[in-house]
């Protein structure tokens, strides 16, 4: 996977999903995860990289994704995922994984990160289920005030900073697209937490959508004409490789199960 996920093939007890059949044959309507996915594939049907869906279709996923709970896609927070003993390593539960979109679900211990990185030609939905995050997200920028310089020689490049804020659940679905919303962007857990995210397209090192990873370098070496307040409001950005530390496990998802059609 192109963040760099890791396959756990050990997978997990089926417990639960026999409940959440019985459940789901008594519901007349769809479960859910079911109507999250169903949207996702209307949503998504005539995107393709860098085309965003239309505001009412963005509207329409968020207010599904707004209504998600942890028991909608069977998780607990006192699961083992998140447990400070685990830390630092983040778990990863594919829901579906398409051309068009994908959705899966982070689960981070206490304190661990997922570093700043992108989502090229991509509109992504990440709703926080439970718990606390802080996210840092970055812009491309072609301009700071009194700076010119948009590309450094060492080839990092200038970034206007879009959000810098601690989470905590319930809060809505945030969304971020191709060139703003906060593309490139950092997650830290400030509790054991879980996101669940919408990528549209999804990451693809074949169609040139790898998930690239940054350095985030302050600004304070540019012009010195620029205010301090200013300069925070602005980074370069060099590319990394994926950071060695980080470890984020792919896990079979077993909650309530998703008819794709
Ligand atoms: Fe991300």
């Amino acid at each position: 996977m192109q963040m760099g996920i890791e396959q756990n093939q050990g997978g997990r007890k089926g417990k639960g999903s026999s409940e959440s059949r019985k459940s789901n044959r008594r519901q007349k309507k769809p479960s859910p995860v079911q109507r999250l996915y169903d949207t996702c594939k209307e949503v998504f049907a005539d995107c393709g990289p860098g085309v965003v869906p239309s505001p009412e279709k963005v509207e329409r996923l968020a207010a599904v994704l707004d209504g998600i709970t942890p028991a909608d896609v069977g998780l607990r927070p006192n699961q083992p995922y998140f447990s400070s003993e685990r830390a630092p390593i983040i778990s990863y539960l594919p829901l579906h994984a398409g051309d068009n979109f994908s959705i899966g679900i982070f689960c981070l211990p206490p304190v661990s990160v997922i570093p700043l990185h992108n989502h090229p030609a991509m509109t992504v939905f990440s709703k926080l289920l439970f718990g606390t995050m802080h996210i840092k997200a970055y812009d491309w920028s072609n301009e700071a005030d009194g700076n010119a310089i948009v590309v450094q020689p060492n080839g990092s490049r200038l970034a206007k900073l879009k959000i810098n804020s601690t989470f905590t659940a319930p809060c809505s679905t945030s969304i971020l697209y191709p060139a703003d919303g906060g593309n490139m962007h950092c997650f830290t857990a400030g509790t054991a937490c879980a996101v669940l995210d919408v990528l549209g397209p999804p990451y693809s090192d074949d169609d040139g959508r790898h998930c690239q990873y940054y350095y985030e370098l302050p600004l304070a070496t540019s012009r010195g004409e620029l205010e301090e307040e200013e300069r925070e409001r602005y980074a370069w950005l060099k590319e990394r490789e994926k950071p060695r530390d980080l470890c984020i496990l792919g896990v079979p998802y077993d909650g309530p199960k998703i008819l794709k059609k």
